[in-house]
């Protein structure tokens, strides 16, 4: 879940130098990739792969999570983890810093971040010197906050290696945030996230910083499609990436398809999709009822949204792929 802007923007999001729009799709520049680093990506892929081997999980048993409305996730994120790496810290992690001192309340913080990827974000902030603890259940892409851990940094970062609906945690946190990744599952799942968020992770006066992505983008994107180079060391191939919308659970369908090297064609059986509810700010409140939170700002691109009424089609909802809330406890 990548996708926050124009063409430019999503140049700048997946390290190619810019996107030409042709026919309907988006195509990449050509990539800067010599023999050796497609060895080294072949050397990736073969530890990767001993990694998914030698990974076990706790939890529900296979069967009921894969009928569950959260049974693709984990599976989804642990071959995502595996097409993609770690990028390194870049600017959308300072950005995220930048949010949790404008918005989390005075430093330094005690931050539970869900969803936390390959945890470049919580390093950003313990480097700030924050607190967090990260949370994240992909055996592909835990290991490496592990790995950040470990380094000498100015606050304390935890990576947990859990699931966020099933992970018991001590203490209580000034913020839970929860960047790029809401949405997946069922309302009723966000609602029990929601309210594990109020009821126990959240200290009194603490607040929820999460992006809930806005259902008019993606609507306004179905049909795309774009050709991804294999531009960073991390990536084990060049990927066709197509966006669909779901117009009844009103949910964006992403999907990700390996290029094969040889053929110069999608390998439609390693295709991987997520399925991301959208909810536009209204919907959100609704969600929010009984959850014990409330909606106290959103915003995008840091700018506020007035949440009252009479709104226009040219307002900045429109164009982007997701908003910013904060949420308190009521
Ligand atoms: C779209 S990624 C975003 C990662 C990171 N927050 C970022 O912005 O780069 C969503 C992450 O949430 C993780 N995730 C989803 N459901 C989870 C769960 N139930 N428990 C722990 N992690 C989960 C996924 O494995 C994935 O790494």
């Amino acid at each position: 879940m990548w996708c926050r802007g124009s063409s430019e923007e999503l140049a700048r999001e997946f390290g190619v130098d810019r996107m030409v729009e042709r026919a309907g799709g988006y195509f990449g520049k050509e990539p800067d990739i010599t023999r050796a680093e497609h060895a080294d990506l072949n050397r990736h892929f073969a530890l990767l792969c001993g990694q998914n081997a030698m990974a076990t999980q706790p939890g529900l048993p296979h069967s009921d999570v894969m009928e569950s409305s959260l049974g693709w996730v984990k599976p989804y994120y642990t071959t995502a983890g595996d097409y993609w790496g770690p990028t390194g810290v870049d600017q959308v992690h300072r950005d995220r810093l930048a949010i949790l001192s404008r918005l989390g309340g005075p430093s330094p913080l005690h931050v539970l971040e869900l969803g936390a990827g390959t945890g470049e974000a919580a390093a950003v902030m313990v480097d700030a010197g924050h607190s967090v603890v990260a949370v994240e259940f992909s055996p592909t892409r835990a290991p490496n906050i592990s790995a950040l851990a470990k380094e000498s940094r100015s606050g304390v970062l935890v990576g947990v290696e859990a699931d966020f609906y099933t992970v018991s945690l001590p203490g209580k946190f000034d913020v839970v945030c929860y960047w790029d990744g809401f949405g997946v599952g069922s309302d009723a799942d966000q609602r029990r996230l929601l309210r594990r968020i109020s009821g126990e992770w959240l200290k009194p006066g603490g607040c929820a910083l999460i992006d809930v992505f806005s259902p008019y983008r993606w609507t306004l994107e179905v049909g795309k499609e774009w050709i991804l180079e294999r531009n960073h060391p991390s990536h084990r191939f060049r990927q066709r990436r197509r966006f669909d919308f779901d117009p009844v659970s009103g949910c964006f369908l992403d999907q990700w398809c390996p290029i094969d090297d040889e053929t110069g064609l999608c390998d439609e059986s390693q295709a991987i999709t997520q399925k991301i509810r959208c909810y536009n700010p209204a919907d959100l409140e609704l969600l929010l009822e009984g959850t014990g939170l409330r909606l106290e700002r959103a915003e995008v691109g840091g700018v506020r949204l007035d949440l009252g009424e009479g709104h226009r089609s040219d307002e900045a909802l429109w164009k982007a792929w997701s908003y910013l809330v904060k949420l308190v406890k009521w």
